[in-house]
């Protein structure tokens, strides 16, 4: 049950997965990446949870993939191990929000698994980057897909063929992260935006994010008709009815997550 490559714990309805791997800069081995499934899982599966954090140190969210465990691989053992597959398949299956807490370095593997998570905040310290290039590889989990949706393909290709690093106030201004703050209030900001999310109801948070997610996917007409269609079906909800309500009779909402 206990991790090694990681801490997890819940309070407040947040769960706040700590990546720790000290001495590697957070890299991201096939055991960690395998244990931060197992939380991310477990935090899906827990009633309390109601937003999930993944945060780093100070000095690195993550600098990527375990390079020394990776040198000794072959094509043949990545590929038909499915190298990151099937660790990156459950992320994506999570439906609770995630927030990635960024500080120190984002680089290869660690900006897109940042970027994996539904939005980044960033210490002001934080430094994004696909270095891949100077392995020999190209990003494998998502690096040229989503940070060319985030930023625009002019910076996505600048950052991948030259592998130079983004400080955050540039991260910013492309739009990879949603703010900038304070390397020293990095997780109390994280944690009050947590906590905001925390307070809403868990139907109408799960369908947002659901619907953001498929504005990744679809073209413009279907992905407004999939909102459209979730609007409508959210006047089932009673949190719909409550939320309007409390609007009108001037109080706070009390959700009940139905
Ligand atoms: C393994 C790593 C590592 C990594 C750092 N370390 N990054 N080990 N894999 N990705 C280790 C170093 O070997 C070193 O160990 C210790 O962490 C401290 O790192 P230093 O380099 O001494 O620190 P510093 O000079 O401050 O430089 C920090 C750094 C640099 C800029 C982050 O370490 C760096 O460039 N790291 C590699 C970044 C990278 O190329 N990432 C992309 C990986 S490929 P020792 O034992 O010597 O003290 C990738 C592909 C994605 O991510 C595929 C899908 C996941």
């Amino acid at each position: 049950m206990g991790y090694e490559t990681l801490n997890s714990e819940v309070s407040n309805h947040i769960a706040v997965i700590r990546l720790d791997r000290p001495d590697a800069m957070n890299a991201l081995s096939t055991q960690l990446l395998g244990e931060l499934a197992r939380a991310l899982r477990a935090a899906q599966d827990n009633d309390k949870v109601r937003c999930i954090v993944i945060a780093g140190s100070e000095k690195a969210f993550a600098a990527g993939a375990d390079i020394k465990e990776m040198s000794e691989k072959s094509f043949a053992d990545v590929f038909m191990g499915d190298l990151f597959g099937p660790e990156v398949d459950v992320m994506l299956r999570i439906r609770k929000p995630i927030i990635a807490a960024v500080g120190g370095y984002a680089l290869g593997g660690g900006c897109e698994l940042a970027m994996m998570c539904d939005f980044i905040i960033a210490a002001d310290t934080a430094k994004f980057g696909q270095p891949e290039v100077n392995l020999g590889v190209v990003a494998g989990i998502g690096g040229t897909q989503r940070l060319t949706r985030a930023v625009g393909k002019a910076k996505s290709m600048d950052m991948h063929l030259t592998g130079r690093f983004m400080s955050a106030e540039e991260a910013e201004r492309a739009g990879l992260v949603s703010r900038v703050v304070p390397g020293k209030k990095l997780m109390d900001e994280t944690l009050a935006a947590a906590g905001k999310i925390a307070e809403k109801s868990m139907v109408t948070v799960t369908a947002i994010k659901e619907a953001v997610n498929q504005s990744q996917e679809m073209s413009l007409s279907q992905g407004l008709l999939f909102e459209k269609r979730m609007f409508h079906a959210l006047f089932n909800t009673e949190d719909r009815a409550e939320g309007m309500k409390a609007f009108l009779e001037k109080r706070e909402p009390q959700f009940r997550d139905r």
